[in-house]
């Protein structure tokens, strides 16, 4: 599976020391993690270690052995069932004491913080400005459910009984607003039924029309799936950069210093332009590409 990770067009790679890794196998797996990033060959992709949360024995060791390790080589640490801000701020202060004593850069490695029970949603803020190190806030749906005994064994999909809207709009949004209040990325966790493609597409187009910007993917079946869903359309991508030019024209000297003009039957103003920074940002950075750009009326 790592060998493969290294090939999959996937942003970001984490690498598993909590749930996905048995309790026996822990002291095993921290050294495959580490050998496997000192191997190098991970390209662009964000390179991650999930370690075991603090309420466990495993914690400091995951840290300890996989930072002084392979620390050069890892992005950052993420750490998940995260509860408290002090949660964070003891990880902050002991990635600092590793970077430290090993003479890597104070402060390089960052902190994706899992938001995976009631307590850590009620603190989501406080996590979120907890050190500079945040750099992302992940949902964890499984957890989360059941966190709060969520009647349900389907992760992410709606709980049977509940017919009066998205069971999880509260806990996204909460996430998402800490996310954006602070300059951090929300992402969306993982969706169990690894050949049910369409309902992965379900589950993360919600959270991609609010704004979360991506989702894990457990599988390399659902890469593509992700990667089109928190993209946007090729219209939407095209609409934006025309809005962009167009503003651009009409608030110029040539265009005549306007700051509402019609674009088509729509007007566009200060507004639609930071919209379309949104969307124009996402289909470049997905590598997007324009078919019919806009051009001023002839003077
Ligand atoms: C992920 O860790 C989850 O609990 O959904
Ligand atoms: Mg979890």
């Amino acid at each position: 599976m790592i060998d493969k990770a290294r090939t999959l067009p996937a942003d970001q790679v984490f690498l598993d020391l909590e749930d996905a890794c048995a309790p026996l196998a822990k002291p095993d797996a921290r050294k495959t993690i580490v050998a496997s990033l000192n191997e190098g060959g991970w390209g662009e992709r964000v390179r991650v270690v999930r370690v075991n949360d603090w309420t466990t024995e495993w914690t400091y060791r995951d840290v300890t052995e996989v930072v002084e390790g392979a620390g050069a080589n890892l992005d950052c640490i993420m750490l998940p069932k995260v509860q408290t801000a002090e949660q964070v701020h003891a990880l902050d202060l002991l990635l600092t004491q590793i970077e430290k004593t090993m003479g890597y850069e104070v402060g390089r490695i960052g902190i994706e913080a899992q938001i995976e029970n009631a307590l850590g949603l009620v603190n989501v803020n406080a996590i979120a400005t907890a050190s500079p190190r945040v750099e992302t806030i992940i949902f964890g749906p499984a957890d989360f459910m059941a966190s709060i005994n969520m009647k349900s064994l389907v992760v992410g999909e709606q709980p049977p009984g509940y017919d009066v809207g998205d069971a999880y709009h509260y806990i996204l949004m909460q996430i998402l607003m800490a996310a954006r209040a602070n300059d951090l990325l929300a992402i969306d966790g993982p969706y169990l039924q690894i050949r049910d493609v369409d309902g992965f597409k379900r589950v993360a187009g919600r959270s991609a029309a609010l704004g979360f910007d991506g989702k894990w993917v457990l599988h390399p079946g659902q890469i593509d799936a992700a990667n089109e869903t928190y993209s946007p359309l090729q219209e939407d991508y095209e609409h934006a950069e025309n809005i962009l030019d167009a503003y651009e024209y009409y608030t110029s000297e040539a265009g005549g210093r306007r700051g509402a003009v019609m674009l088509g039957d729509e007007m566009i103003d200060e507004a639609s332009r930071k919209m379309a920074l949104v969307i124009s940002a996402k289909g470049r950075a997905a590598g997007m590409t324009r078919t019919s750009p806009w051009s001023p009326p002839e003077a």
